[in-house]
């Protein structure tokens, strides 16, 4: 079973912040490092019923362009958002709660996973309005195909995608089927259909600096990338156009219910939405010298098979 779940009691024994709470913090991000979701059937991160009122009465429409709303809090801004809809008042008041729902829930887990110290960085949180049973997506946009997380745009050079979600929709539970986590899977893709990553790609800082003086700044997101970003970011698309893997791995279904959160490092455990409306997640990118178990996270099991150093 990768869901654990966590009973009201338990969490305030953390919370509280007891040499007990501290071990149990522990084990419980030894789970999540292992490929393990923690199951909260109660948020432990309640929304304001003003806010809830307010995003449950938000339709996205005709979006094909974006798949939900994102929320950057480094620099306290919006994107996704339909514009052209959107009265101004609606995006300031959608810009608040979003920005209370980051802190609080940067604030709840600061709290809670007491062995990471805050070594991490907040990354994007997103409102998700729609459906998500029978949308309409490119083959790797499709939130309904088992896969691992890696952002296009957003190289992580090895630091862990930890995700904590919060289903607010009032009455359906929120689909999904999980797999089992990345270095027992690995071995389907790895070396056979996508070679092993090799430490060429290692981009220098000096190779950087002499891509901006060349006027290469376009480039840079791309140089950017280290041999183990481009690797997760291939995993990525491979596992979703991978038909075999798509009906033959083995899974399990979870069925979040409303008002439940849940939180896993999605860049380990494949995963897919199937059906379920109205969600928030916050993300965050954890160092991985922090883990509980290090060699857990995906960049070290990388670097053993390729016996170098991938970022
Ligand atoms: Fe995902």
């Amino acid at each position: 079973m990768p869901v654990f779940p966590i009973a009201p009691a338990e969490l305030n024994d953390v919370l509280s912040g007891s040499p007990e709470g501290a071990s149990r913090a522990r084990e419980w991000c030894a789970l999540l490092e292992g490929g393990g979701v923690l199951y909260f059937p109660q948020t432990p991160v309640p929304v304001p019923d003003a806010d809830l009122a307010f995003l449950l009465s938000r339709q996205q429409t005709g979006s094909n362009l974006h798949k939900n709303i994102a929320y950057k809090p480094n620099r306290d801004l919006l994107s996704g958002v339909d514009r052209k809809s959107a009265a101004s008042a609606e995006l300031k008041k959608l810009r608040e709660i979003m920005r209370r729902y980051s802190a609080a829930v940067d604030a709840f887990l600061s709290r809670f996973l007491i062995p990471y110290d805050r070594h991490w960085r907040l990354d994007y949180a997103s409102f998700r309005p729609i459906e998500e049973e029978g949308r309409d997506l490119p083959l790797r946009r499709r939130n309904d195909l088992l896969h691992t997380d890696a952002f296009p745009t957003r190289p992580t050079r090895g630091w862990r995608i930890l995700r904590f979600f919060h289903n607010i929709h009032p009455e359906r539970t929120r689909d999904w089927v999980v797999g089992a986590p990345f270095p027992r899977i690995i071995g389907n893709f790895t070396p056979g259909k996508l070679a092993v990553p090799r430490p060429e790609g290692l981009v220098s800082g000096a190779s950087k600096f002499a891509a901006r003086a060349a006027g290469l700044g376009g480039l840079l997101p791309h140089i950017k990338r280290t041999p183990y970003d481009e690797f997760m970011m291939q995993l990525h698309n491979l596992m979703k156009e991978d038909s075999e893997f798509q009906l033959g791995c083995s899974r399990q279904k979870v069925q979040f219910a409303p008002g439940s959160s849940w939180m896993v490092y999605t860049e380990t455990v494949p995963h897919a939405v199937l059906a379920g409306q109205y969600a928030l997640e916050q993300t965050f990118l954890v160092d991985p010298a922090v883990m509980v178990v290090p060699e857990s996270a995906p960049v070290r099991v990388l670097e053993k098979m390729a016996g170098a150093r991938l970022v």
